[in-house]
């Protein structure tokens, strides 16, 4: 089987770019810290605030974080920076664009949310995953009811004016699927980016724009650099979430609200050579290859800022 080193070798040739043996070392010592190191167990785990999450074998990362909780996380990083409180004030009908529905809980915590606000309200939920896992532990009350009724309704279902569709399939395949749909709040939620990078590239989170309102929020846990960048490059507003149960906030992004990120967190993103975006142009390569490809893309702004090149943040895709 080929190596690691062998594989980051051959991309870097096929993009022209010739490697030091010091850069290749730094490179393969990143790589190392980004890929799944082999499989964890498919426990559940109890969570800070007491509800449950699953292990992910794939990934190697729980589906949600056991230091915020379950719970918390679908309530504190998703409903309530999506601005879909705001929303259902004013509106009959609301739009959810869920990006990785895992164990429904962002969707149950949304649903149960809005229809404290309007009972009336009616709440359309679009749900993209590859694969369900066989057994969902229940959100904890006041949500159990909400997240067994959306279960009930896989893979399509309609009750008392919530409507669901879980796209089953790549993110990659079954967004580019998608017409018609404009979404109010998107809630990015795959696995962590450097686990999951096909989930996160600039191409994908292109897919993701037109499905969106002009005044919609796209909301996700992660603080990312590459991500926040991609996101700035598409035409997003770019600004950060409150933290919870860690240092760092999530991201939340719109078309045409003025979010805005701090001047800590906007020099960062001008300054670091890791603010480059994950490209995956044809919307096939192998994550592996994309993590390589954006840390052949790092080294090249090591190179050009130690030569004194200039960093800046534009629009436009490099
Ligand atoms: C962190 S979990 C989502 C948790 C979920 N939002 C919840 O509230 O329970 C990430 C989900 O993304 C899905 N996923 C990851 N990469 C994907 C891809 N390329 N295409 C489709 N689904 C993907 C996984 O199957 C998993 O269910």
């Amino acid at each position: 089987m080929q190596s690691l080193r062998e594989r980051l070798c051959e991309r870097a040739s096929l993009l022209g770019v010739d490697l030091t043996d010091r850069e290749i070392d730094n490179a393969l010592r990143d790589l190392g810290r980004w890929l799944p190191k082999g499989l964890s167990s498919s426990d559940v785990l109890k969570t800070e605030d007491g509800s449950y999450t699953l292990m992910s074998e794939e990934y190697g990362e729980p589906y949600h974080s056991v230091t915020a909780g379950a719970l918390t996380e679908a309530l504190e990083k998703f409903f309530k920076p999506s601005l879909l409180v705001e929303v259902a004030a004013k509106a009959e009908r609301v739009t959810l664009l869920d990006i990785g529905f895992g164990l429904g809980y962002n969707a149950a915590v949304a649903v149960h949310e809005l229809r404290k606000i309007n009972k009336r309200l009616n709440i359309e939920i679009l749900a993209l995953d590859k694969r369900l896992p066989d057994a969902i532990p229940s959100l904890p009350e006041p949500y159990t009811k909400t997240h067994s009724s959306l279960l009930g309704m896989l893979p399509a279902g309609e009750r008392e004016g919530v409507s669901l569709k879980l796209l089953e399939g790549d993110f990659r395949e079954t967004l580019r699927k998608v017409v018609g749909f404009r979404a109010d709040a998107v809630f990015h939620d795959p696995f962590s980016p450097y686990r999951n990078p096909e989930a996160w590239s600039l191409e994908l989170l292109s897919l993701i724009r037109p499905l969106m309102k002009e005044e919609g929020a796209w909301v996700s846990y992660t603080s990312s650099l590459p991500v926040r960048r991609s996101l700035i490059e598409l035409g997003f507003n770019v600004g950060s979430t409150p933290p919870v149960g860690r240092r760092r906030g999530g991201t939340v992004a719109s078309l045409k609200r003025a979010f805005r990120l701090g001047e800590e967190e906007r020099s960062k993103l001008m300054d670091s050579p890791y603010s480059t975006p994950f490209r995956d142009p044809g919307l096939e390569l192998e994550p592996v290859d994309i993590l390589i490809d954006y840390r052949i893309s790092v080294l090249l702004r090591e190179r050009a800022l130690s030569s004194g090149g200039r960093r800046g943040l534009s629009r436009t895709p490099s």
